[in-house]
């Protein structure tokens, strides 16, 4: 088999990259290792940053979106039993973000490349990618228990931080950076309607808590739980006093709606990149190439920067035979990739008590919180990298 551009993985970062490779004429294959059903049921991300809405309307992958997405203008903090709406659209000059589960945005573009093409082959494991620094970088995965070869000119890495891709980059070439938090996110989905219009970052001395939302009738909540926490030891009624807890102001004036709890799961949190983003004519893209904790909703959003970023650079060769536009690719991410891995660290270490946290580091983390509140230019400097800075 030979194609133009071999796509291992086919998450966000892999299907978009391909809708916008055909969309420019470009040939590609995506090769994932899952079945349908797993990709399209794996719960992640919740808030699509206003450039990635406009990237999705723009592909014709928008129209559900825009039926079923709520459009949110601001999020609330919640610190000190205090709570404060930052306001989007006027810190920002108009922008806003858009809650529309990564699990919807998976489905509308398999969809889209299941009638449309091009071709997208579930159960195709990836073992290897090779010959990077050759003129035909091959994949070598395995389809229906037969090992199989695909030629190509160039392979994107689209796996995700476990994948295989990013190992076709020589451990003397690649530098990697990395921080693990010591608490993770316990996460649930509950038959009830968001007891808040807009989201919620709560800071308390007992842990970090979020609402957020999946539609009008489902709310997705997280707390901030220990590493290794077995989320099957949380009993519901834990999960909700403990929410409760953390999302409390001082003389009340709002109550957290309980609700059946549907499903629980946890999440570590990681800050990780590696560079460079590109070796020859192997290239990676998403979670491939970073992590951020999720504070902040920034991981699916990189994402997307990084495949608009690079299928305009495709299209690019493929229109005028010039590879500029592919050799800045690494250089054009990363720098937006680190100002997101600044912010995403920023919200999650301001909004995250350390267990080993000292209470001076708890009042600074307040006095933050407090200077959000009360002046604009920290206000804004929020809303601009929550709603998401330009794509470049
Ligand atoms: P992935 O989604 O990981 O996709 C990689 C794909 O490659 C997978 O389908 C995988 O099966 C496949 N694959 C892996 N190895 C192979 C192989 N060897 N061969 C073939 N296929 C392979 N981001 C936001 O922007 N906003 C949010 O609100 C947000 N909230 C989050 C909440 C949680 C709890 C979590 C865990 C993440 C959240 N994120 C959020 C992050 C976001 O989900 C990821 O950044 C996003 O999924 C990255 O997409 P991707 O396509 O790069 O990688
Ligand atoms: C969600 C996840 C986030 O990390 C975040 O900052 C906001 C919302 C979510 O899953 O809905």
């Amino acid at each position: 088999m030979r194609t133009t551009v071999g796509i291992v993985g086919g998450g966000p970062a892999g299907l978009l990259l391909a809708r916008l490779l055909h969309q420019a004429g470009v040939d590609c294959v995506v090769l994932e290792s899952r079945d349908r059903a797993y990709v399209e049921q794996r719960q992640r991300a919740g808030i699509l940053e206003q450039g990635t809405v406009d990237v999705l309307r723009s592909c014709g992958a928008g129209e559900r979106m825009d039926r079923e997405g709520l459009v949110h203008d601001g999020i609330e903090l919640h610190f000190d039993g205090r709570r404060h709406r930052v306001d989007f659209p006027a810190l920002t000059g108009g922008r806003s973000v858009m809650v529309y589960a990564q699990t919807e945005v998976v489905k509308d573009l398999i969809a889209l490349q299941s009638v449309e093409g091009p071709p997208l082959l579930f159960e195709a494991r990836v073992d290897a990618v090779e010959g990077a620094d050759t003129d035909s970088p091959v994949i070598r995965f395995t389809h229906s228990g037969r090992e199989q070869t695909l030629h190509c000119d160039y392979v994107v890495g689209c796996d995700g931080f476990h994948g295989v891709a990013r190992h076709a980059i020589p451990e003397g070439v690649r530098r990697t950076f990395e921080r693990v938090y010591p608490y993770s996110w316990l996460g649930i989905l509950a038959d009830v309607a968001p007891s808040n219009d807009e989201l919620i970052y709560a800071h308390s001395e007992r842990g970090f808590a979020l609402l957020s939302m999946r539609s009008p009738t489902v709310s997705r909540l997280y707390l901030q739980v220990g590493n290794d926490t077995d989320p099957h030891a949380w009993s519901d009624e834990r999960i909700w006093d403990e929410l409760d807890a953390r999302f409390a102001l001082k003389g009340g004036g709002w109550k957290l709606e309980r609700g059946p709890i549907t499903s629980k799961s946890v999440t570590p949190m990681r800050s990780f990149v590696a560079e460079p983003m590109r070796y020859g004519r192997v290239l990676l893209a998403g979670d491939a190439a970073h992590i951020v904790p999720p504070t902040g909703a920034k991981g699916l959003n990189l994402a997307v920067a990084d495949v608009v970023v690079l299928a305009r650079a495709f299209a690019h060769l493929h229109t005028t035979g010039s590879t500029e536009l592919l050799d800045a690719y690494s250089d054009t991410c990363l720098r937006r990739v680190w100002r997101a891995e600044h912010f995403s660290y920023f919200m999650t270490t301001t909004l995250h008590p350390d267990p080993a946290q000292s209470p001076f580091d708890t009042r600074l983390q307040i006095a933050q919180l407090d200077r959000i509140a009360s002046s604009r230019a920290a206000a804004t400097e929020l809303a601009e990298n929550y709603t998401g800075l330009p794509i470049g």
